[in-house]
């Protein structure tokens, strides 16, 4: 069924942007690490995004994508009054929530910052102290500054070339707060790859539960295509159903990276030519 764009909001011109869209009946059910499959067009492919925020009363979800092929370049075509194809979801396992002993600590990194801002903002709810911790490249590249600040007290930045908090990686900040913080109860971290494998590298040595989320392929969402199979501890895991969340410290990142460029030269080649 088709779902309207109400707003559409660029945070990085041409390569981020945030879509308010009308889904009422994902909106009732979606909790924090839910994700939802789309597809902008009758012969597109479906693409996972994690639902970076949801309001039931006003029947909305937002989504917040990064334009890195056809399909979400063909979404960044679409704007406020459009439709979207269809959207499937509230899908995955929500986010574990429940009262801690000690802070939890927040990582995100690029558009994983939005989808972690829900799970952070479902922490904050639940009575928990939340610490968030956001690195970007630059300043002009940092997603939910304001919403997270919105909510939580403690909001942490790292960017690489030190235009705003502290230059550096965000594991500097995680590893200076877990080295004078012996409370933290918990670490999430959702971004690219190799920054959730940096952090759960980062906190392994302090034996910190830590929460990642993964991005692998996805095409069904349901359990039964096997695309998004993902190892877990040695085992085969499949991030739609039985994840997205996984435990960082058992995750193989090495095969999930070379899993995420499988169709590299695909992507690249379907991208160029919809760019023409
Ligand atoms: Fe098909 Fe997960 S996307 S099994």
């Amino acid at each position: 069924m088709p779902s309207r764009i109400l707003r559409k909001r660029k945070l990085i011109p041409g390569a981020t942007s945030e879509l308010v869209i009308s889904a009422p009946h994902i909106a009732a059910k979606a909790k924090p690490g839910n994700f939802v499959i789309l597809r902008v067009w009758e012969d597109g492919e479906r693409i996972p995004l994690t639902i970076a925020d949801a309001d039931p009363d006003a029947g909305t979800i937002t989504l917040v994508y990064l334009v890195m092929g056809k399909t979400t370049a063909h979404l960044e075509t679409l704007d406020a009054g459009d439709d979207i194809l269809d959207l499937c979801g509230p899908l995955g396992k929500a986010t574990e929530i429940h009262k801690l002993d000690g802070p939890v600590i927040c990582v995100g990194g690029g558009t994983g910052i939005a989808a972690m801002h829900h799970i952070a903002k479902g922490h904050h709810m639940a009575g928990n102290q939340v610490v968030t911790i956001i690195g970007a490249r630059c300043e002009d590249l940092l997603l939910f500054h304001d919403e997270l600040c919105s909510f939580c007290p403690e909001v942490l930045v790292a960017t690489n070339d030190g235009s705003c908090g502290r230059q550096g990686l965000v594991t500097d900040l995680l590893v200076e707060r877990l080295e004078n913080d012996k409370t933290v109860a918990e670490v999430v971290a959702i971004g690219p790859v190799p920054m959730m494998r940096a952090v759960a590298e980062a906190t392994k040595p302090f034996g910190v539960k830590t929460t990642v989320s993964l991005n692998s392929i996805m095409v069904d969402g349901i359990g039964m295509c096997g695309a998004c199979r993902v190892s877990v501890g040695g085992q085969t895991r499949f991030a739609c159903v039985d994840g997205p969340e996984f435990d960082g410290h058992a995750v193989d990142f090495t095969e999930l990276a070379a899993r995420l460029t499988a169709f590299k030269d695909q992507e690249r080649l379907s991208y160029e030519e919809f760019k023409k």
